[in-house]
């Protein structure tokens, strides 16, 4: 399993509720992610009606939908890209808080989205699109500040994630699965509690995807959380725990990993019959049998 780097015992900051320290008992930890009765469109579709969704700190958490299901919409909520429509009883919150900046956030909550991914198209070199992480920004600016110890970290990213060598290589001249691991980077330098991912291995080679699915492992395996949006099921790694069907921007179920990842299932959401495979805690889906 990769080696994943934290920055030791560090003492979460708080954005709301108490945490505790490291190995204390816990007090009060606010869920990652409330969404509480929330209506959003995009454009003129309505993505979201009423919907309502509880993510706890620890929950690695997959979840599940076809295309137009409403995941990156999901995401763009999360990010404050778009708004619910206002209502006296809906929220969104994100560590307990409906209003934060991403300052507060940055070390709490990484989001690496496919939008990310374009945003990046420009000049940006591997470095800096991992030391932006620090300014939450795309690319480095003249007026941002870089310590020794906040390249020292930058290196020793690089070094976890294999990508040394690309450093000074513009992203828009690396291959996808470099520019994921670069984008991953950028997330890591502020060592935040959780990561969000869109479809983190689509685009991958088969190589490049279990070594990106090994580093996520890792992650989780060393305290993160993860959740993962996407409609590939061999990307769920045996570390998850919970998982939500997403169709036409409706949770139609929601649970154990086991009781919702099955054949029936999986069916009903992509609406085509499809027979789970399992292997080593992760699945892939195969055509089934037609009714
Ligand atoms: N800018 C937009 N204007 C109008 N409708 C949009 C816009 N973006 C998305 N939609 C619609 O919103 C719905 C949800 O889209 P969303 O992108 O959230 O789906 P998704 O689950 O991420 O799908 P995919 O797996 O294809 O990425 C779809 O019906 C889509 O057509
Ligand atoms: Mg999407």
């Amino acid at each position: 399993m990769a080696p994943f780097l934290t920055s030791g015992n560090k003492v979460i900051s708080h954005v709301s509720g108490s945490y505790p320290e490291q190995n204390s008992v816990k007090v009060h930890m606010p869920n990652i992610i409330e969404i509480k009765n929330v209506t959003a469109y995009r454009g003129q579709t309505r993505v979201f009606n009423d919907l309502s969704l509880e993510i706890a700190q620890g929950c690695n958490t997959a979840i599940l939908g076809p295309n137009g299901a409403g995941k990156s919409t999901l995401l763009k909520l999360l990010s404050r890209e778009i708004y619910p429509v206002q209502r006296d009883d809906s929220y969104v919150r994100v560590f307990g808080q409906e209003r934060w900046n991403v300052w507060e956030l940055r070390a709490h909550f990484g989001i690496i989205s496919h939008d990310l991914q374009q945003q990046y198209m420009g000049n940006a070199l591997g470095m800096n699109v991992i030391l932006s992480g620090y300014y939450s920004s795309i690319d480095t600016a003249a007026h941002q500040q870089f310590s020794a110890e906040d390249k020292n970290r930058a290196d020793r990213i690089m070094h976890t994630l294999g990508v040394t060598d690309l450093k000074e290589r513009m992203f828009s001249a690396m291959s996808t699965g470099e520019q994921r691991r670069f984008l991953l980077g950028r997330a890591l330098i502020n060592d935040p509690d959780t990561l969000v991912l869109d479809e983190p291995t689509s685009g991958l080679d088969l190589k490049a995807c279990f070594q990106y699915l090994d580093l996520i492992r890792g992650l989780m395996q060393s305290g993160k959380t993860i959740i993962l949006v996407t409609h590939h099921i061999h990307e769920i790694p045996p570390e998850v725990s919970r998982v939500v069907l997403l169709k036409d921007g409706e949770i139609i179920a929601d649970g154990e990993k086991p009781e919702i990842l099955t054949s029936t299932n999986l069916s009903a959401l992509f609406a085509a019959p499809i027979a789970l495979v399992q292997a080593n805690g992760f699945y892939q889906a195969m055509p089934g049998r037609g009714q």
